[in-house]
């Protein structure tokens, strides 16, 4: 119990290292939850930093969870690794430092993903790229391809692997948690498309 709860406590931790914050605070001087849709994340850092800002976010916000699940698997397994890429998440959402306001999870639910089941990862996101890539909605293509994903790796993850089920469906659900103002929006024909700059 003590292992599980450190592995959880070293993985909240890292994830809770937001990088589009770090680098609109350092480079801009501004803190990217008071602009565009207020997420610390890859998308509004396009949104209000521009396009390298956003590369280097999301590039560092997919390491903290391939991190997580690294630290996690050599701590304590494969288990390990699936409770660290969980946590790695949560500490990027809901940052103790930042007072508990961080971003979506999404490329650091990739990371985590991807680095523990490379396939149904990338299924998952060449789906939610072909939304995006349609429809111009980041946030439809990020919640249909992680909504997607559990079913995707119950179909194709052999032996039947209920814990690594379970922790996809926790990522599936957090992501759904954490896009309901774009869930509203999307619904009400009022959400921003990728490109769009900050109001
Ligand atoms: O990964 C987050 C994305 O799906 C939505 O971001 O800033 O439009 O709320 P945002």
């Amino acid at each position: 119990m003590r292992d599980i709860l450190l592995v959880a406590l070293i993985a909240y931790a890292i994830g809770n290292f937001s990088t589009s914050y770090i680098l609109g605070k350092l480079i801009k001087r501004i803190d990217i939850r008071t602009k565009g849709s207020g997420n610390a994340g890859a998308t509004n850092a396009l949104r209000v930093f521009g396009k390298k800002i956003a590369i280097v976010t999301f590039i560092f916000d997919a390491l903290k969870g391939v991190i997580a699940v690294i630290i996690g698997e050599m701590l304590l397994g494969d288990m390990g690794g699936l409770i660290a890429g969980l946590f790695a998440v949560i500490g990027h959402d809901f940052p103790i430092v930042l007072k508990f306001k961080g971003g979506k999870g999404i490329a650091t639910t990739i990371g985590a993903a991807t680095f523990i089941h490379p396939i149904p990862a990338l299924i998952a996101i060449i789906i939610g790229i072909i939304i995006i890539i349609i429809t111009k909605y980041v946030s439809l293509g990020s919640v249909s391809a992680i909504s997607l994903v559990p079913f995707i790796g119950l179909i194709i993850i052999r032996p039947f692997n209920l814990e690594y089920i379970l922790f996809l469906t926790a990522l599936a659900l957090l992501a759904i948690i954490r896009h309901k103002s774009n869930i509203k929006r999307l619904l009400d024909g009022c959400e921003s498309k990728i490109g769009e700059k900050a109001k």
